[in-house]
């Protein structure tokens, strides 16, 4: 790939008003072209009359850092006009940048001023670059860095050419910039309009001078050329409007990053600017950012959630996972001290934490959604800033007991990420979100896991969802509906309290279910019905008819995958509390069990059975976070 940046714009407004100022501050800008004007002041002297401006830094340079950084394009060049030519031979010699790639366009004003694109053309030809293309203004500015190598793998993965666009801040004008509709779906640049008025789009998606063209598209900018050859029809947005008008592909890719100086700006603009980059290098850093994910309660319908059916469930308050996310100067997972174990009192100890908690920790889970999250963003047109943090994790839900403490983490760790890089539901819709952490666990850590759990943890509160296979081939996703979790009768939770004997439970249900198997189809389907008889039971507070319906959902389960396989411990957890009139279910896959009570003696009675069998059991608190709509779930430290 070959990078151009180009500079070949004459008779900025900026430069002229820079020339007629009398106030004497701006004598040692006189001539300065805009890109190699200052990026900075040094902030002592802001109160100050007289300017300090920042030698070094000038706003070329802030695109050569990031461009120069990379070891990602065979040459960089950079064309400019033979008026200023000079000013960045100078800059050239002291910045490391190689002289014989400045190209000279041979303009020497606005009236024999060639346009960009041909200037973009010029490069092309005297150069004999046939390769694929990075195209720059080198006098607009970024506020925020970002990964040139993101943007290189969108550009890679789509295999098309790629504009880069941006939100345009409130305050500024439609009539200023290249301004674009976006197939937010495909990706795909619908219109390209050039300076339209705001009557003519309601969008605000801004492209600067940014665009990554393939090989392919090259014949196109000479050809565009050849066609136009008025100086007003040769801007980069006019080529682009035509380009997309010709049927060509265009895709975008959204910088999180905001653009200054673009078009006709004047003194005052570059001046209030150049303060406000005092202020934002003057700002506190971010302030941690840490986020909460409860348990949750698989009450009717699993497991059919794997399987294209129906369930409810909801979330616990009791239990949760918190992930910390901290702007750092290094990219940094902390380990946690008792569930990632770097540090053992003996081998003994070592051989009794690894027996009772096998090698997985919480670290990799970490890891993982931190690698799905670039791979998710970098594949969708989303690009990054370039910024570090640091991310660790608390928990308290008990381990391999099927209450979701894994998927909690992920949770946790993809809403922080979220916050972090200020992305939102416009960037990953919330429905598509349960399944970005499904695809962690299944993808990355190999865990088979349903929909289920991930979405009660995204939406929060009690939810009924509907898996139908026509559903999610349409919309990419369930129907995902909130319900009123005061309408639920009071519940209870058992669970066993050394989960390392409890046995994993093998079946083939899964595969069965693949083949076509005919019980099992039909058995997926009955708890689809179960799961809406339960929702009007809850609805009607017909708190009977949801005990019978949990005992059916258990029966169902039991006879699908058979006892054996659902493991000694828990049937024993089920026994009990049938034993005292409670209906008892699974709440995930096994190790903890939720059942309904409606005898008060006998549940007292229940629960001393349990205790003494060694079962830990408890009221269920369930936790209504979305249905309030509160932001309880996000502290911010
Ligand atoms: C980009 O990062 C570099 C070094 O990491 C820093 O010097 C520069 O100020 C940053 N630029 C912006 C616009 O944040
Ligand atoms: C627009 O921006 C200018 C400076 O860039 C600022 O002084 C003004 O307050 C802004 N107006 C609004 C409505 O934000
Ligand atoms: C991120 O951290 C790495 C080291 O872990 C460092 O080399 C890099 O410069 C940091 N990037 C930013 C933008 O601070
Ligand atoms: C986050 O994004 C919103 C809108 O997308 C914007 O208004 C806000 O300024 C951004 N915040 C930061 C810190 O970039």
């Amino acid at each position: 790939m070959i990078c151009i940046i180009i500079v070949a714009g004459h008779g900025a407004k900026l430069e002229q008003e820079i020339l007629r100022d009398e106030s004497g501050q701006f004598t040692d800008l006189i001539n300065v072209p805009k890109a190699l004007l200052p990026a900075a002041i040094q902030s002592n002297a802001s109160s100050g009359s007289n300017w300090k401006f920042s030698d070094d830094q000038r706003i070329l340079n802030c695109w050569w850092d990031l461009l120069k950084s990379r070891q990602q394009f065979k040459e960089v060049y950079l064309v400019t006009n033979a008026d200023k030519y000079k000013h960045y031979e100078r800059w050239a010699t002291a910045n490391e940048f190689p002289v014989p790639n400045i190209v000279n366009d041979g303009s020497t004003n606005a009236e024999n001023s060639i346009g960009a694109i041909a200037a973009l053309e010029l490069t092309i030809r005297s150069k004999n670059i046939n390769d694929d293309i990075l195209v720059v203004a080198g006098d607009m500015i970024f506020d925020q860095n970002f990964s040139i190598e993101q943007l290189l793998d969108y550009f890679k993965h789509k295999k098309g050419d790629l504009a880069i666009y941006y939100d345009l801040e409130e305050n500024k004008s439609t009539e200023q910039r290249g301004i674009i509709e976006i197939d937010s779906s495909s990706g795909r640049i619908v219109k390209f309009l050039e300076k339209p008025k705001p009557e003519e789009t309601a969008s605000r998606l801004a492209c600067p001078v940014f665009y990554c063209l393939c090989k392919s598209t090259l014949p196109y900018i000479s050809k565009y050329t050849d066609l136009y050859r008025e100086p007003k029809d040769r801007s980069f947005g006019c080529f682009m409007s035509w380009l997309v008008n010709e049927g060509h592909t265009l895709y975008g890719m959204k910088l999180p990053s905001q653009f200054q100086l673009i078009g006709k700006i004047d003194l005052s603009e570059y001046t209030s600017w150049i303060q406000s980059s005092i202020k934002r290098n003057e700002e506190p850093a971010l302030k941690p950012i840490t986020v909460r994910t409860y348990a949750r309660v698989g009450l009717i319908g699993n497991p059919s959630d794997g399987f294209n059916g129906k369930t409810i469930s909801l979330t616990i308050g009791d239990f949760w996972a918190e992930v910390t996310i901290k702007p750092s100067t290094k990219l940094k997972l902390n380990l946690h001290p008792l569930n990632d174990p770097t540090e053992f009192g003996s081998l003994s100890d070592l051989y009794g934490i690894s027996r009772r908690e096998g090698y997985l920790g919480g670290l990799r889970l970490l890891q993982a959604t931190c690698k799905k999250f670039y791979e998710y963003c970098s594949s969708n047109g989303i690009a990054l800033a370039r910024k570090n943090f640091s991310l660790s994790y608390e928990t308290n839900i008990p381990r391999q007991v099927g209450l979701a403490g894994s998927s909690a983490i992920i949770s946790s760790t993809f809403k922080c990420l979220m916050k972090f890089f200020n992305l939102t539901e416009n960037d990953i819709p919330k429905p598509k979100q349960p399944q970005f952490v499904l695809n962690v666990e299944e993808e990355e850590l190999h865990i088979t896991a349903g929909l289920q759990d991930r979405v009660i943890q995204i939406y929060e509160g009690l939810v009924y969802m509907d898996f139908s296979e026509e559903l999610i081939n349409r919309q990419g996703h369930g129907n995902y509906i909130p319900m009123e979790i005061n309408d639920l009768p009071p519940l209870w939770l058992a669970y066993v309290s050394d989960p390392s004997d409890s046995g994993k439970i093998h079946s083939t249900v899964k595969e069965r279910w693949r083949g076509g198997d005919e019980e099992v189809i039909k058995g997926m389907k009955d708890f689809a019905e179960i799961t809406d008889q339960a929702r009007d039971a809850i609805e009607t507070k017909n708190t009977n008819q949801l005990l019978e319906l949990m005992n059916a959902n258990f029966d169902l389960r039991k006879k699908l995958y058979t006892e054996k396989a659902l493991g000694e411990k828990n049937m024993r957890m089920i026994s009990i509390g049938r034993k005292y009139g409670s209906s008892a279910k699974f709440c995930g896959s096994g190790g903890a069990v939720v059942g309904l009570c409606l005898d008060e003696k006998k549940k007292y009675e229940m629960i001393q059975e349990f205790q003494s069998e060694g079962f830990v059991v408890c009221d269920l608190k369930p936790y209504d976070g979305a249905t309030k709509g509160s932001d309880k779930i996000e502290r911010e430290l």
